[in-house]
């Protein structure tokens, strides 16, 4: 299954479900992502893959005077963000529905690309950053955070993967989704990447967060388990599963520390 098919089915929609869960997950990386992007108050934001529309929302509220414009290419996650939005609390938020990879960018419009997430799935990176950039005035800023997988023996990966042998192959995640997702994990080949794409003073900053999968070891198995497909789990292998998160239940819910990179570039003056 092609990305953007995974998410216009099954994996966008469970995203566009859970929009609390993802954002208690990928909020710890927020600090670094806006950290990188400096957004200033008169800045105008362009949020790829922008999802449900939290970091686009948290970019409003920086860029009081801006506007910030978010686009994804699932129709239930614009949709989901356009519901979350109220334009009287949150500001000057758009969300328009696109693929990053082509769509109508205002030239030289936006003085910040952002992205939490978004920007791993393209077929091609160069071309894709290619028309990104162009939405960038001379000297605009892109930050974006992707994934850095943790060692076989790192506390995310082993417990993750631990749980998806336990399930079964009837509830494999999307397997295209999975692979993009590390697509942009070797940072010297996404520094090569930004700079054909015509990016300089790139810089990828290692950030490691705990990330919450649920209130206790249950409900992370609970939600574990629907992010796959198949019949739901036994009992048995509920408990089971449950065992795995255990050691990671503190009072704050069920923490994985895992690891990303924080991206940074800009376009020359
Ligand atoms: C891992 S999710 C992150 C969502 C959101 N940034 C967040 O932090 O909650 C990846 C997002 O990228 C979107 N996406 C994937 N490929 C895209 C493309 N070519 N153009 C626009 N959005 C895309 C997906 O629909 C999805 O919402």
């Amino acid at each position: 299954m092609k990305a953007a098919e995974a998410w216009n089915g099954p994996v966008g929609r469970h995203w566009a479900d859970h929009p609390d869960r993802y954002d208690a997950m990928l909020a710890p990386f927020d600090a670094a992502l806006f950290d990188a992007a400096a957004i200033g108050v008169d800045d105008r934001v362009l949020d790829i893959g922008c999802g449900s529309g939290g970091t686009s929302r948290a970019a409003a509220r920086l860029a009081r005077r801006g506007r910030v414009t978010g686009v994804d290419i699932s129709e239930a996650l614009v949709a989901r963000a356009r519901a979350l939005t109220d334009p009287a609390r949150d500001g000057d938020v758009t969300f328009e529905l696109g693929d990053a990879q082509l769509h109508l960018f205002e030239r030289g419009g936006y003085d910040v690309v952002i992205s939490r997430g978004g920007v791993m799935f393209f077929a091609d990176h160069v071309a894709a950053f290619t028309h990104i950039g162009g939405a960038l005035r001379a000297g605009g800023r892109l930050a974006f955070v992707c994934p850095r997988p943790s060692p076989p023996d790192g506390e995310e990966s082993r417990a993750l993967t631990l749980l998806a042998s336990m399930v079964g192959g009837d509830h494999a995640v999307d397997t295209s989704v999975a692979r993009s997702m590390v697509s942009l994990s070797d940072p010297e080949r996404t520094g090569s990447v930004l700079e054909a794409a015509g990016f300089e003073d790139v810089t990828a900053l290692p950030v490691t967060a705990a990330t919450r999968w649920g209130a206790d070891a249950a409900d992370a198995v609970d939600f574990f388990v629907s992010r796959t497909q198949g019949p739901p789990v036994t009992d048995g292998t509920h408990a089971a599963m449950a065992d795995v998160f255990r050691p990671y239940e503190t009072p704050e819910g069920v923490l994985l520390r895992a690891g990303v990179w924080v991206v940074s570039a800009r376009r020359p003056c």
